[in-house]
């Protein structure tokens, strides 16, 4: 299936799944309100899609479980934009079109709503119709991507980095942590869910070029694009002296970045045996190409 058909498709029924586990679930109003303010907001639902495009690219059928099972990661990675967003993080007012979570219900509300979001992602994993291996698995591996060998430790170097000249190499490890590890992890539950795991490594070297490419054009965006275009206030990371590519190594380098990781991407594909060039796995990737 093309990526597009893929979105389509699976965007509606991710956003159902996301509505239905929070408001069957979910008893104190506030709160409820909170995380269903910031996960019904128009997101990219990247994450989840990463996960079905996998299943997809096994020639899986997928079904409401891996539906679950991807609205998970999602509701893990909009904890994190949560917190990200906070004053003593990046401080930023706008996100997925709209103010940010804790502009509406405050700082403690916001906090509490990415925890619970964090930990709730857990208990649906847990309670998910598969295999014990298959939950343990799941559960394991979400649990080290997201952190503090992973996505946090990204974060914490993203805060320690303000104001700092770092090197590539550095910028690189911390892309590959905030962002790459969730990006990691989306791919590792394809194959777990497809009961596929084989192939796992040579997908986990894509979903790493996949995140690091996906962070440089988030880093360019917030150099050249509007408000409008992203739905969050754009030229925050100089304001915040953040260390990223376009910042550090000015923006033609963050391009060139950007292709690189995009041409390592569709180099570890190549590996697959995958014939079909309009699958979804690759027009993923090579969306996220910007033209200078
Ligand atoms: C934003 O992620 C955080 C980064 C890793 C750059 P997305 O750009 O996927 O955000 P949404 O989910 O579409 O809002
Ligand atoms: C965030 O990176 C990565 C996360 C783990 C949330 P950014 O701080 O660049 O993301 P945006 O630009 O706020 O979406
Ligand atoms: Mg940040
Ligand atoms: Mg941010
Ligand atoms: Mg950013």
């Amino acid at each position: 299936m093309d990526f597009n058909t893929l979105q389509k498709k699976y965007i509606p029924l991710i956003d159902n799944k996301l509505k239905q586990l929070i408001e069957q679930f979910v008893t104190q109003q506030t709160l409820k309100d909170s995380m269903l303010y910031s996960l019904m907001a128009p997101g990219k639902r990247l994450r989840p899609l990463l996960v079905l495009s996998t299943l997809d690219f096994f020639g899986i059928d997928i079904n409401e479980t891996m539906i679950t099972a991807a609205s998970c990661l999602e509701m893990v990675h909009t904890y994190s934009l949560i917190h990200d967003d906070l004053p003593a993080m990046d401080d930023d007012k706008y996100r997925r079109g709209q103010l940010t979570n804790h502009q509406v219900y405050g700082d403690g509300i916001a906090i509490l709503a990415g925890d619970a979001l964090l930990t709730d992602a857990f208990y649906f994993l847990s309670e998910l119709d598969l295999t014990a291996q298959q939950k343990v698995s799941l559960i394991g591996l979400l649990a080290k991507a997201s952190g503090s060998t992973g996505m946090i430790a990204g974060q914490v170097a993203d805060l320690e980095g303000e104001g700092k000249t770092l090197s590539t190499e550095q910028i690189q490890a911390i892309d590959e942590q905030k962002t790459g590890a969730l990006f990691e992890y989306a791919v590792q539950a394809g194959c777990i869910l497809a009961n596929q795991v084989e192939k796992m490594p040579i997908l986990i070297n894509y979903a790493h070029h996949l995140g690091i490419a996906f962070q440089i054009r988030d880093d360019i965006l917030d150099c050249i694009a509007t408000k409008q275009q992203i739905g969050k206030e754009p030229g925050r990371d100089s304001a915040l002296q953040k260390s990223t590519y376009p910042q550090t190594l000015g923006l033609a380098n963050a391009y060139e970045a950007l292709t690189e990781e995009i041409t390592s991407g569709l180099s570890d594909l190549s590996y697959l045996d995958e014939k079909d060039l309009n699958n979804a796995l690759r027009q993923l990737l090579l969306q996220l190409n910007l033209e200078k």
